[in-house]
Formats: structure tokens, sequence, C-alpha cells
């Protein structure tokens, strides 16, 4: 029977302990490696903090009202971006529009139903706010068409 020397069965051991490490560890390195080439490609501006204090000091006098994706930017939307966003989007807030007292209403009807909290002196500034920006408007669609005025027209020729 032959029998593998110890010298031998530890060089074998090794080998196959070099080979363990070099499978765990190659990909690994190479995970490290293409976070790094990934970090160094992506364009580091998307999101910089600059571009959205540009965006909102941009809006002084009466410019156009300026968004950043929801509501619009104008004294007090920092209390309603505090108070209104943590449970929906602030865009279920811009689609409505409401009286001062509508809008108070509906944060009474989201006190006492949805868990919203108590929002203390910041609750006016809100509705400052909303009632300011978000408030009702006088026409919500076009004026229906005069169909007197319509110069209507065949659609077809007669002989064709
Ligand atoms: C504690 C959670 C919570 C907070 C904070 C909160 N809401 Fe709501 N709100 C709700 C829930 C829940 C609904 C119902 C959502 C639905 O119907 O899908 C709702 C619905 C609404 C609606 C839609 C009402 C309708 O008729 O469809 C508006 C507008 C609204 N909230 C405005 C606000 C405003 C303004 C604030 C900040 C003052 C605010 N919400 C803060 C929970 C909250």
């Amino acid at each position: 029977m032959a029998s593998i020397s110890p010298r031998k069965r530890s060089a074998s051991w090794n080998f196959q302990l070099a080979v363990m490490l070099a499978l765990i560890l190659g990909p690994f390195l190479l995970f490290v490696a293409a976070i790094l080439v990934h970090k160094a490609r992506s364009p580091a501006h998307v999101n910089a903090p600059a571009n959205r204090q540009n965006l909102s000091s941009s809006v002084e006098g009466d410019e156009d009202p300026v968004f950043d994706n929801s509501i619009v930017i104008a004294e007090g939307h920092e209390a309603v971006r505090q108070h209104c966003a943590p449970c929906h989007s602030l865009l279920l807030v811009a689609q409505n529009r409401n009286s001062r007292d509508g809008w108070a209403a509906l944060i009474d009807w989201m006190q006492e139903t949805q868990n919203l909290w108590d929002l203390g002196e910041q609750e006016p500034v809100i509705l400052d706010y909303l009632a300011a920006h978000y408030g009702p408007r006088p026409q919500s669609r076009r004026p229906n068409l005069n169909l007197e005025a319509i110069q209507w027209y065949p659609l077809f020729s007669e002989n064709r």
C-alpha cells in the first residue's frame, strides 16, 4: 500500500489553500475594483447640494413659482415639507385645491383619523402657504365651445 509522505500531503494542502484563497479573494477584489471605477466615472454634480440651493435661491420677487418636483418653493414650504411629507407624497398636497378653511378641515381630518400630530405654531404658517399657493381656482377647465360660431365643413366630398 502506497502512503503519501507527510511532506507531500502538506504540499498539496498548501496548494488547495492557495486555490481556495484565490477563489474567495478574486471576486472580492474584482468587486472593489468595479466600485472604484464606477465612482470615478459617475458625474458628481448630480444631486449636489449646490444645485439645489441654486434652485431655491432663485425665488425672489414676482418671478414664476419654482418647484422642486413637488410643491412651490415659497415662504412656508419648509414647514409643509417637514410636516406633510412623512406619510405621503407632496404631490398629493399639490394636486389639491382648498380654501384656508378647507385646508384646516383636511388637517383636522388627518389628525382625527390618520395620526397626524399637533402642528403647533407651524399650523398657521402651513395654512398661509397652502391657501396662497393651493387655494381654489376660479375656473378649472376651459369654457364650453360656442357651437354657433363653429364653421363646419364636410369631411368627404359629395361625388366621391
Ligand atoms: C401622519 C400621516 C400624515 C401626515 C403627516 C399628513 N398626512 Fe395627509 N393624509 C394622510 C393619509 C393616511 C391620507 C389618505 C391617503 C389616501 O387616501 O391614500 C392623507 C391624505 C391627504 C390628502 C388627500 C385628501 C383627499 O381628499 O384625497 C391631502 C391633500 C393631504 N393629506 C394633505 C396633507 C397636508 C397638507 C399635510 C401637512 C399638514 C399632511 N397631509 C400630512 C396622512 C398624513
